[in-house]
């Protein structure tokens, strides 16, 4: 309300809403008026108020929900990314059922009166595992992605034409909701700067949505990003947040688009965390204001995220500028809707901010969905990953002098476990090296059973070990998430150079792909596989351990939230769902949603929890009524 006032001193150029288009009756178009600056749909001008949801962060339970929510807010359009290695995690093979059911999606977002802002890619960073690209595409050893690379060019040309095929119909000029179509993602920020790639992608989006669909690019705030991101035919818009100079940034939209309508494609609402990060939040009274001050001007707006979910999984992506960071499993992006769906302060202020443009749908906002504090829940032990290789490897090891990397295994996600022995007595702590850099993303070192510690991707590539001539020496290796932004998006997973121990060359592996998630998906572990007996000691610390444990909700499925205090880093899943990772220890994520629908009200509800480092003695974890995403441990 306060940035009222503001809004009647704006000098504005409000062309847009004062043009009387002209109406084709009975037909249904979408366009860009480039007389009077603005979208024009079914001949009259048009500006939208949108935000940004991705389905594959959502369970398709809450698709609605959230859809509901965005409508009732006042929002007239959704911006939707397309994750291609959601769908196509295996090259050929194709999956848009259940939570990929994209066309789903947008039918729920037509039924709530939404209209949608297509971000195919074949890129869409998204802070999401590689970008979005398949990991698949890294086994050609030198491919540049996201240029007109041979092998990366096929590959996008079948993805695409599986994809673009099925979204035609759901074009508004075809009787769908979706009116405009991105182009790549930010691709003036990627170092190709390659137009044969940016045509050819023109090209196909043409031939597969036709000549009438409004085609878009977006890229960063500056005029490098522009020029090497834009391209004649595709129209230019800009990203950018509440820090912005808003006329700059319009102004250099101008530059590559001197006439048509203003469009910010990421608005800030929020913003991202990284373990070890404090958590961001962005603040309300400049989102009110910000955004104000863009719908006075006419502009159209994409709040990026309107909700931002979770990364359940191995989904997160990373980030490398001066090192390697992961992404968090939440996705909370401090945005209007919650994690978990919830309305905050920031969406009814959006709300009162977009109710002085035009007429916000009457009605109650559907409330925050009910969640429940289910307490606590003792787990034991199962078993660890060296116990458990017959269950988690059933293939059994690839054996190789040197190691392989996860590409080379065609195991794209997850952890690998490479094993070899010493080759010689180490009486003294020895130390083991990565000279290269080469742990992608942490290794965690056992010797003959007994927990050594851990390399981690540039920051501790150094550690000590000692043991006998002979002894088995395992090294479960994370991959932590692909870098999804930048030059370094090629990011290769496991043991990508060796490992000096002393002076030797480790050689002669057995590297076993550890199949975590189809074990879990078909029922291990079973109540028989508990360890009676002693609880683990945490000094030291035991390396990585299975834990299971089961929870009982007496009737109720309602949210919750798992915290897992004083554990220090892992992987949860629930009734088979991957719920993702936690690091307590290093924050700033302290508990994981649990969406209600993975609950059973009257089975036992099975946990399961991979401990990498070491678990606390009491083994406890608890269900809590409420998230916790804002405590960093301090440690960098
Ligand atoms: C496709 O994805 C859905 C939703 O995630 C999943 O339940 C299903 O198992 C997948 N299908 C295949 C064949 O992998
Ligand atoms: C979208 O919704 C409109 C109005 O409810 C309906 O007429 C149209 O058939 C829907 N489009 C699709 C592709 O389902
Ligand atoms: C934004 O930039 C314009 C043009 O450079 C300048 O005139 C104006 O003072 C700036 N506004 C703010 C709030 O800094
Ligand atoms: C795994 O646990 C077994 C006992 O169940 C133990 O003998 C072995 O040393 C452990 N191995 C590792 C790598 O921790
Ligand atoms: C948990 O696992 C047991 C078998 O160990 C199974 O009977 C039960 O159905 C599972 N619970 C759920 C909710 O899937
Ligand atoms: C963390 O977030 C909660 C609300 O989720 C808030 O009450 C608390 O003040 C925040 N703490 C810090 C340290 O920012």
């Amino acid at each position: 309300m306060a940035a009222a006032a503001f809004f009647l001193v704006v000098a504005v150029n409000l062309a847009c809403s004062s043009v009387s288009g002209t109406v084709v009756s009975g037909k249904r178009s979408f366009s860009i008026d480039y007389k009077n600056n603005c979208f024009l749909k079914d001949g009259k001008p048009f500006q939208y108020i949108s935000g940004s949801i991705h389905y594959s962060r959502i369970p398709q339970y809450y698709w609605k929900d959230r859809l509901l929510k965005m409508y009732m807010t006042g929002l007239n359009a959704v911006q939707v990314y397309v994750p291609w290695n959601f769908h196509e995690t295996v090259q050929g093979v194709h999956n848009f059922t259940g939570d990929r059911d994209l066309e789903h999606f947008l039918d729920l977002a037509n039924q709530t009166g939404l209209l949608v802002i297509l971000r195919p890619g074949p890129y869409i960073c998204a802070e999401w595992e590689m970008g979005g690209l398949p990991a698949w595409l890294l086994q050609k050893p030198n491919i540049i992605l996201r240029s007109a690379d041979t092998d990366y060019l096929q590959a996008v040309n079948n993805w695409l034409a599986v994809l673009l095929s099925k979204m035609k119909r759901w074009l508004y000029v075809n009787g769908g909701n979706i009116i405009t179509v991105q182009v790549e993602n930010e691709y003036g920020s990627y170092f190709s700067c390659d137009y044969n790639y940016m045509r050819h992608l023109q090209t196909l989006f043409r031939f597969f949505l036709g000549e009438d669909a409004v085609l878009f690019t977006t890229d960063g705030n500056t005029d490098r990003e522009m020029t090497c991101g834009t391209l004649q035919g595709l129209y230019a818009t800009v990203d950018f947040g509440t820090d912005t100079n808003i006329t700059e940034a319009f102004n250099r939209q101008r530059r590559f688009e001197p006439r048509g309508p203003l469009v910010n494609s990421e608005f800030y609402t929020g913003w991202l965390d990284h373990w070890g990060d404090q958590h961001a939040v962005v603040d309300t009274q400049k989102v009110s204001r910000v955004l104000g001050e863009m719908l006075t001007m006419g502009a159209n707006v994409n709040m990026y995220m309107f909700e931002g979910g979770t990364n359940f999984g191995y989904w997160n992506g990373a980030d490398h500028d001066t090192r390697f960071r992961s992404v968090v499993t939440s996705y909370d992006y401090d945005a209007p809707l919650t994690e978990a769906g919830d309305p905050t302060e920031k969406l009814l202020a959006i709300r009162d901010v977009i109710s002085q443009f035009r007429e916000v749908p009457s009605g109650p906002l559907p409330p925050a969905t009910p969640k429940f504090a289910y307490g606590f829940v003792t787990m034991k032990k199962v078993g660890n990953i060296s116990d458990l290789l017959s269950t988690l490897s059933p293939l059994g090891p690839v054996k190789s002098k040197y190691p392989l990397t996860f590409e080379e295994m065609k195991q794209y996600y997850g952890y690998m476990l490479y094993r070899t022995t010493l080759p010689r007595d180490l009486s003294e702590p020895t130390p083991l090296i990565s000279p290269l850099n080469g742990v992608h993303d942490r290794a965690y070192v056992s010797i003959n059973g007994v927990f050594q510690g851990l390399l981690e991707r540039d920051t501790a590539l150094v550690m000590k070990v000692t043991g006998q001539q002979g002894d088995t020496v395992d090294i479960l290796v994370e991959n932590m998430g692909r870098v999804n932004f930048g030059s370094k998006i090629n990011d290769y997973k496991g043991l990508l150079s060796n490992l000096i121990l002393g002076k030797d060359i480790l050689t002669d592996w057995k590297i076993y792909p550890l199949d975590i998630d189809g074990a879990i998906a078909s029922g291990w572990p079973h109540s028989n596989s508990q360890k009676s007996g002693h609880s683990p000691q945490r000094n030291p610390p035991p390396g990585p351990t299975f834990y299971m444990g089961t929870l009982q909700t007496n009737g109720l499925t309602w949210d919750t939230f798992l915290k897992l205090n004083e554990w220090t880093k892992g992987q949860v899943w629930i009734n088979g769902m991957n719920l993702g990772r936690y690091w307590p220890a290093r924050g700033p994520q302290q508990t994981l949603y649990i969406p209600g629908p993975l609950l059973s009200a009257t089975q036992p509800n099975n946990i399961t929890v991979l401990e990498l480092e070491g678990a606390p003695a009491h083994l406890r974890v608890l269900f809590m009524d409420r998230p916790q995403l804002n405590i960093t441990a301090g440690k960098s």
